[in-house]
């Protein structure tokens, strides 16, 4: 990545300054070109480890690596100009203990050219988040429905339902502001406790089915296009239907390979040498 280019993108401060100011809009990219397709339109992208069933069809982000984080995480550098660029730490690269964190996290952000990175957890994690901001690594939590947690919910469940569970869900808000964190992803929880969280930390409130009381939003690409399968959860609004299109596209260009319209003329060369460059 060139100076100059890095020297235009929005940076961590920007994305921290924008609590209760105009929303920050931030999508999912796993790719290179996804990336610069993207990139004119958002304050950051998300390399996400949702990766994991997106690209690589698996049933949940647990199998997904730090190798693969930084593979996509790289590409999608080198893809953008503009955002921010954000990288999820894969499940068991940095649970075990913050120095475990840092190693795994200071490799991403060397590796890739990232400017922060994404971490599940509340409470759990702030001892993790303190140790990495110390350390000049700019942490985006996630709290809520964290899918890395799948096993332990039982399943994609909406979280802090009753109240009981919303102030869990409240603390593990103030936990990670406390720790040093520039943002917090809030997943799968209903609104007024999306609500109360945002009013109550001075950090930016990223919600994925969280309402718009947040302080910016976050979809995963393929499901606003119709490009991960037939479900589509709740929160995720289906902007284009890509996949049928893709769908459709294929059925044409198999209808044309078989009758032999395709290739057409304009499709093959010629027997003709090619002119010489220099006369
Ligand atoms: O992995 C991911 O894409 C995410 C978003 C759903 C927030 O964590």
């Amino acid at each position: 990545m060139s100076t100059t280019s890095q020297a235009r993108r929005i940076g961590v401060p920007e994305i921290r300054a924008r609590k209760g100011a105009e929303p920050i809009v931030s999508l999912t990219a796993y790719t290179a070109p996804m990336a610069r397709m993207l990139d004119p339109h958002v304050d950051f992208l998300l390399v996400g480890d949702s990766l994991g069933m997106v690209v690589y069809g698996f049933d949940s982000t647990l199998p997904v690596t730090l190798d693969m984080m930084i593979a996509h995480g790289a590409a999608v550098v080198r893809g953008s100009e503009y955002a921010c660029i954000v990288v999820d730490m894969p499940f068991s690269s940095y649970e075990a203990s913050p120095e475990q964190a840092y190693h795994s996290a200071a490799r991403v952000l060397a590796e890739t050219g990232c400017a922060a990175v994404k971490l599940e957890g509340g409470v759990s994690m702030s001892e993790t988040i303190a140790f990495l901001t110390a350390r000049g690594i700019p942490v985006l939590a996630h709290i809520g429905l964290t899918p890395q947690s799948v096993n332990a919910f039982g399943g994609f469940r909406v979280q802090g339902r009753g109240e009981e569970h919303a102030a869990a869900v409240r603390a593990d808000a103030q936990a990670v502001e406390k720790a040093g964190a520039f943002g917090i992803v809030i997943e799968g929880v209903p609104e007024p406790l999306a609500r109360t969280i945002t009013e109550e930390t001075t950090i930016p409130t990223i919600g994925i089915g969280a309402s718009p009381a947040c302080d910016g939003q976050v979809l995963v690409t393929e499901d606003m296009i119709g490009m991960f399968g037939s479900f589509t959860p709740k929160f995720a609004k289906r902007y284009a239907e890509l996949g049928e299109t893709l769908g459709d596209v294929a059925a044409t260009y198999a209808t044309e390979v078989r009758d032999r319209s395709f290739p057409g003329p304009e499709h093959c060369f010629d027997a003709k040498p090619a002119p010489k460059k220099d006369s």
